[in-house]
């Protein structure tokens, strides 16, 4: 049986999307398990052109089913910003995590709170013959000013999940996988994957 491809570079969705497809049926491998070095820009002007570029890149060059997200945090007191360009969002050169929480932080320190957030998700899935299709998700929430929690990844200790009174950070891995923007997207994509793999 064909395998699918998880289609980024990024180990905090990489561990993600492999705990989101196991018991799915499908089997799937990383970039690395199969030595494909591949870096896309992301030059497009929203999440699906962003995520479908992904998809498809990896699909060419791997010769398999590929399955790309591409995501953000969108705070509304910014007017959505970091959105697009969370994972570049800090003057920093070659910025961590931490950089881009503290900069994120100091553009809000003067905004009255609540600091009203979501995540939003795309996921593309693209054969390697260029055809793709898209599903979404969005996890609601608001920025809080200290960082509080250790899992997760990039904003997870800034975000507060709505009616939870925990950051995402605080949840382990099975919560995050079943609340967050990733979760429900990849839910949301799971009819386009069976049927892509006859399952
Ligand atoms: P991209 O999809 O590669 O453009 O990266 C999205 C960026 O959004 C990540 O590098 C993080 O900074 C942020 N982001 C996306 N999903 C999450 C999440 O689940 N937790 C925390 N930050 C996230």
């Amino acid at each position: 049986m064909n395998k699918l491809l998880i289609a980024t570079n990024n180990k905090g969705k990489v561990k993600e999307l492999q705990d989101l497809l196991k018991g799915s049926g499908i089997q799937f491998v990383t970039p690395s398990q199969i030595n494909l070095e591949l870096d896309v820009e992301e030059d497009g002007v929203n999440y699906e052109e962003n995520a479908g570029k992904k998809a498809i890149a990896f699909a060419q060059a791997s010769g398999l089913i590929s399955l790309a997200d591409d995501s953000g945090l969108e705070v509304a007191a910014l007017g959505g910003a970091p959105g697009l360009y969370s994972a570049r969002y800090s003057p920093k050169p070659r910025a961590q995590d931490k950089d881009r929480r503290d900069f994120l932080l100091e553009n809000l320190k003067d905004k009255p709170r609540p600091w009203n957030a979501h995540f939003h998700a795309t996921i593309a899935v693209a054969t390697p013959a260029g055809s793709v299709e898209f599903a979404e998700g969005n996890c609601f929430g608001e920025i809080i000013p200290e960082e509080r929690g250790s899992g997760g990844f990039g904003y997870d200790p800034i975000f507060l999940m709505e009616g939870l009174g925990r950051t995402m950070a605080e949840l382990d891995m099975d919560e995050k996988n079943r609340l967050s923007h990733r979760a429900l997207a990849v839910m949301n994509a799971m009819p386009i994957l069976k049927k892509m793999f006859g399952l």
